[in-house]
């Protein structure tokens, strides 16, 4: 069934795990992400960002998910990943997702709040969630206490914002980024801000940027050919830190992508003579379902769909 991120996700706070969130571009990917939520027993989020929208048309890559829904003996969300603007999110909210997000990180405080408050405004009566973000997803190594308070989210005005939006979901910058590439040495997140900041605020906190590039999925497509030097991700034990302290929803985009890229240049590389697309993505979206399963895991989210 098709529910809200804010149905599966104040739950998820409250007991101290955290939902998947997954970004979903086609066919392939989004009954990778549904049929490892019904494997798992486990309440799941599809997401789709502007860019695919606009590679597939809002129709195709709505109906899609809003048919793994349907189909799901699990609750799915359908949801906007990194709204870029109002009239993006309002066109989504008719649409039929069930919750989307306003990405006015790169505005200042005011403007943020005032265009994530206007998202608010034609979400809610809809019944649709909002989560918004405060702080910028960008790498914090070697940077000075000064540069990294002013890139990460201030846990002082974070309680503000989400008193005067009105927002469901809050993301949070502890340090991730999005891609591959997300450290050069020390792999670390600001645990101690997350703390602070959700020690001030009691709705659901958002983790971007959360891939933890697994090296072996790096080797086997390098293996095939792939070119992915100093790929480096978030390690499973600060995921693990961050639910304890409230996230509870973790977005996945690259590990999903690496793993469905890897099986495509393993089959090609090891079958010249196959040309059935079916025998290339198939192999492929198992690769992803695999992925999604072990995040389901890691998340604490496996067995806990009604
Ligand atoms: O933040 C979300 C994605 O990882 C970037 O996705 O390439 O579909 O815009 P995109
Ligand atoms: P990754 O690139 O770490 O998978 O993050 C995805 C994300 O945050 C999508 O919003
Ligand atoms: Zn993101």
């Amino acid at each position: 069934m098709l529910v809200t991120n804010k149905a599966l996700m104040v739950p998820a706070r409250k007991k101290g795990y955290a939902i998947g969130a997954f970004n979903v571009q086609n066919l392939e990917s989004a009954q990778a992400v549904a049929e490892a939520a019904a494997e798992e027993k486990s309440p799941a989020i599809l997401q789709i960002t502007p860019s695919v929208i606009k590679y597939a048309g809002l129709p195709y890559i709505s109906g899609l998910v809003k048919t793994a829904a349907q189909l799901s003996p699990v609750p799915l969300a359908m949801h906007l990943d990194h709204g870029e603007d109002f009239e993006t999110a309002a066109k989504c909210v008719d649409a039929g997702f069930t919750s989307v997000m306003i990405d006015g990180s790169f505005l200042k405080f005011e403007e943020n709040i005032a265009l994530t408050k206007r998202v608010v405004d034609v979400a809610h009566p809809k019944g649709v969630s909002v989560e918004a973000e405060l702080g910028k997803l960008a790498g914090i190594e070697e940077r000075s206490v000064e540069e990294k308070d002013a890139i990460l989210t201030d846990p002082k005005t974070a309680a503000e914002f989400v008193e005067r939006t009105g927002v469901d979901m809050l993301a949070v910058a502890i340090g991730t980024s999005h891609g591959a590439y997300k450290f050069k040495s020390e792999t670390k997140l600001d645990i101690e801000r997350l703390k602070v900041i959700s020690e001030k605020t009691s709705i659901p906190l958002v983790l971007h940027g959360a891939s933890s590039v697994p090296q072996w999925l790096v080797e086997k497509a390098t293996r095939f050919g792939a070119s992915l030097g100093g790929a480096k991700g978030i390690p499973e034990e600060e995921i693990k830190k961050a639910i304890a302290l409230g996230i509870a929803k973790i977005n996945i985009d690259t590990d999903l992508r690496l793993a469905f890229t890897a099986t495509v240049r393993e089959v090609l590389a090891i079958s010249p003579k196959e040309f059935d697309p079916r025998k290339i993505l198939g192999p492929a979206k198992d690769a992803m379902k695999d992925v999604a399963k072990s995040k389901m895991r890691l998340f604490g989210s496996s067995g806990k769909a009604p």
